[in-house]
């Protein structure tokens, strides 16, 4: 793929930016000397920026066993001609506005994730204002939310049991049950019993998220061994 291949002049030296999906191209720091550069992969063009990698001497072999899952993409007159000059093994190109564009960009999520994520977005703010209602004793803001957390631990019980996951299944139902319980205590005005209550609910969120929940390069969350 000719097109994904460009030269510049860069400050560094020659430059193997190994990055999925997209790649860039730097510019030279003022007044120093510029040299080739090759972009393996991407079609963004970024004025100025910052690369960080490692610097390795270029060799296909050795390129292929530092990054697996890469295949070098270089025409044989390119491999030749750099072959044991130095290049950079990007982990990160971080343009003039602070963007990292050399992460690795998490797949689309199917409807069903996408729906999930919400559910999980509406979860963590009810259960702040939760902790809020329970910290002043309110049973109007506890009621609220409790509610609100219990349609969701429902939703979720439902998503992991038709993609077939049991263990997140009975989480959802156990979050479910102290979420319930929680209810019951405050309006009987039991805060003792709802503190009690809150903090299993809490232990739930972390036992559910240690098994099933990874975090992104790009900082998002995802369910692990999504698609
Ligand atoms: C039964 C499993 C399970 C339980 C219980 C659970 N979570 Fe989650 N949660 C997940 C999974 C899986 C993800 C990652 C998926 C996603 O974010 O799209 C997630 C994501 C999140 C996120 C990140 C949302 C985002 O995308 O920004 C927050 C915040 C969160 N959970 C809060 C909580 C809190 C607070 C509780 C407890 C009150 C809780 N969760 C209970 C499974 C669970």
């Amino acid at each position: 793929m000719p097109d994904v291949i460009r030269r510049a002049c860069i400050a560094a030296g020659l430059m193997l930016a190994v990055l999925w999906p997209i790649a860039a191209l730097a510019q030279p720091a003022a007044g120093e000397q510029p040299v080739d550069q090759v972009m393996l992969s991407g079609d963004v063009t970024v004025a100025r920026g910052t690369v960080v990698g490692e610097v390795v001497k270029f060799d296909p072999a050795e390129i292929a066993k530092k990054v697996k899952d890469y295949t070098l993409d270089l025409p044989a007159d390119l491999v030749a001609k750099y072959t044991g000059k130095p290049a950079v093994i990007a982990t990160s190109v971080i343009t003039a506005e602070l963007a990292d564009i050399g992460k690795k960009l998490p797949p689309p999520m199917t409807p069903a994730e996408e729906a999930f994520d919400k559910v999980m977005k509406s979860v963590s703010a009810a259960n702040t204002a939760l902790q809020k209602g329970v910290s002043e004793s309110s049973l109007e803001l506890t009621k609220q939310q409790t509610t609100i957390l219990k349609k969701n631990f429902m939703e979720a019980q439902l998503f992991f049991k038709n993609r077939g996951t049991a263990d997140a299944t009975g989480w959802a139902q156990d979050a479910y049950k102290f979420v319930d319980a929680i209810e019951t205590a405050a309006v009987a005005g039991k805060w003792e019993d709802v503190q009690t209550s809150t903090k299993s609910l809490a232990g739930m969120c972390s036992t559910c998220h240690a098994q099933h929940r990874e975090r992104m390069d790009d900082g998002t969350f995802r369910i692990k061994g999504s698609s």
